[in-house]
């Protein structure tokens, strides 16, 4: 790292907090609180201008050839940021054609384009990667409801890692191998604890302070002359690995394939790698499928039973996602909003309604729900749901 590099990262962890902080609680004042316009117009320059002299200096030293995890780190700075300006409304990329933060857009160009990431902030950057110091990583604010969210997206995170892992590692065993169900409870496992932590955030994280503090600073901003929609917990390998892994979505699936293609510069050159790579790789449903000869073998019912399980579980994370957090912090607080501050609801950018139905489209597949209008493997898991000996039952019942 370099002085200046050490410097802005100084600034970021300490005064840029503390500014964030001012106006959050000026804004918090207020009868609207959803309103930042006219508000703390001093500190709001002084964000500007304190950001911009680091950035500046950065911009004119042009070395960014301090390795890949210097390089990511440094674009993190520079997008939060560009993201709290987006949240302070010193940057409106609706009524803009460029972003006015000229320096800030070169430097997180530079650095993107020269890493294969797009050229913002991204999930990673305050979930995974995101470096403690002495207790405390990077933050927007200090305010718990902030830290309660990062902390639970990077629990949820770790563990769909753990599961996408295990499964990835089923591949070169074969369904019959006896370590496959081990490593199908282990998927089981990693899943069952996304479910607790996402429950937990569920039942912690306050509704207002979420839809006042938090999302705001996740919306879509300017780099340069494009919008890039804002920071998402699904912007990593992972969740997609065990999509195409259990074979729940298929990467030839045109309103999957799109949503692959959308994320894939969002992600850590790493996971795009493993993105690309599990894309081409065969599913374990389909290998369950082309084993029915051998439905009556030991090893066909005990993988089968707990593969099964696994992609249950797969679903219900994702039904919990829709149907809890996206519910209870996204639609609730859109129903009571006055229509000026909607846009402030989604991070992504498309409106509420589009953003909704892609989401019931993910939750549907991971589910193998049965829908007419959407290809989902509700017919295939029933096939193999049926192919089980249902031999604990029978031990039950007698
Ligand atoms: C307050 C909690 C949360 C809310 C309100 C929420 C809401 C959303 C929304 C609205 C999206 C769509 C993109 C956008 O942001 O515009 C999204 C995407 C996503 N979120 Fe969350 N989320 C929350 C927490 C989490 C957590 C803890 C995880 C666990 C890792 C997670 C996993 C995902 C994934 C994987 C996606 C990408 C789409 C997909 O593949 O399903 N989210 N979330």
């Amino acid at each position: 790292m370099t002085k200046k590099t050490k410097e802005f990262d100084h600034w970021i962890r300490n005064e840029f907090v503390m500014l964030n902080d001012t106006l959050e609680g000026m804004y918090r004042e207020q009868a609207d609180p959803a309103n930042v316009v006219g508000v703390g117009e001093e500190v709001k320059q002084q964000l500007l201008l304190e950001g911009q002299k680091y950035i500046e200096a950065l911009l004119k030293e042009g070395n960014t050839d301090e390795g890949f995890d210097n390089a990511f780190d440094l674009l993190g700075n520079v997008g939060l940021y560009m993201a709290a300006c987006r949240r302070h409304e010193l940057t409106e990329p609706s009524i803009e054609r460029h972003s006015p933060l000229k320096e800030a857009s070169a430097l997180a160009m530079h650095i993107g384009s020269s890493i294969g990431v797009t050229p913002r902030f991204s999930t990673a950057h305050l979930t995974t990667h995101n470096t403690s110091i002495n207790g405390t990583y990077k933050r927007f604010t200090s305010d718990p409801a902030e830290k309660l969210f990062i902390d639970y997206n990077t629990r949820g995170i770790l563990a769909y890692k753990r599961a996408a892992e295990a499964l990835l590692k089923v591949l070169p065993l074969g369904i019959s191998h006896p370590m496959t169900p081990v490593l199908l409870e282990e998927v089981k496992r990693a899943l069952v604890d996304v479910i607790n932590s996402n429950q937990a955030l569920f039942k912690q994280l306050d509704t207002a302070s979420f839809f006042y503090v938090v999302r705001p600073y996740y919306k879509p901003y300017r780099v340069g002359k494009e919008v890039y929609r804002g920071a998402n917990a699904g912007d990593f390998a992972g969740i997609n690995v065990i999509d195409m892994m259990l074979g729940l979505c298929q990467a030839n699936d045109v309103d999957y394939a799109q949503i692959l293609v959308e994320k894939l510069l969002y992600m850590m050159p790493e996971d795009q790698a493993t993105l690309k790579e599990c894309m081409r790789l065969p599913n374990l449903l389909d290998a369950f499928l082309a084993a029915q000869t051998h439905r009556h073998e030991s090893w066909y019912q005990e993988a089968l039973k707990v593969f099964l399980q696994a992609c249950k579980l797969h679903g219900d994370t994702a039904i919990q996602h829709h149907n809890q957090l996206v519910e209870k912090y996204i639609c609730g607080p859109a129903k009571n909003l006055a229509n000026q501050h909607l846009d402030k609801v989604t991070a992504s950018g498309p409106p509420l309604q589009v953003l909704l139905s892609q989401l019931e489209t993910l939750r549907d597949k991971r589910a193998a729900a049965k829908r007419a209008d959407l290809d989902t493997r509700y017919d295939d898991l029933k096939v193999l749901r049926q192919s089980l000996i249902k031999s604990e039952v029978h031990h039950a019942s007698e």
